[in-house]
């Protein structure tokens, strides 16, 4: 008889934590579904995203900024007052390049390719230039994609 009590405490008890978590899990999707249906404005990249934007004051002059559009890892560069948007993914192997403010340049750790900021190789093994991105200034944004 107690063996009976005992799992029926036990069932009890799991179906609980179940119930619990199917209406966390409810809660959940239900904010993910609200913010489908009525998108924010997006400042950082996540995969499938393929337009970003971000507070001009985010991005000072000789700074980058990391993003993420379409899933891959893109830099935002403001030189001289010129904002140039280049794939961080290296044309030799795939190696994410890095910027160098000091020499003006996008230099991969893995084998020394370098770039200069439209993304052509001035340096090293790379085969091609880095892929470039539409970037605009929209008022006080910068829009990337
Ligand atoms: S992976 Fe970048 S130079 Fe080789």
């Amino acid at each position: 008889m107690e063996d009976v009590t005992r799992r029926n405490f036990l069932t009890a008890t799991i179906n609980i934590l179940i119930g619990l978590w199917a209406a966390t899990a409810a809660v959940l999707s239900g904010f993910a579904g609200v913010r489908y249906i009525w998108p924010t404005e997006k400042t950082a990249g996540s995969p499938g995203e393929d337009r970003i934007s971000f507070p001009a004051s985010d991005l000072p002059d000789g700074g980058m900024k990391k993003v993420v559009i379409g899933g891959k890892p893109v830099g935002i560069v403001r030189s001289n007052d010129k904002i140039y948007a280049l794939s961080l993914i290296c044309t030799h192997l795939g190696c994410i390049v890095n910027w160098h403010p000091e020499q003006n340049r996008l230099i991969c750790p893995c084998h020394a390719g370098t770039y200069d900021l439209n993304g052509a190789v001035v340096a090293g093994p790379p085969p091609r230039p880095l892929p470039s991105y539409d970037v605009r200034l929209s008022g006080d944004k910068v829009v990337v994609g």
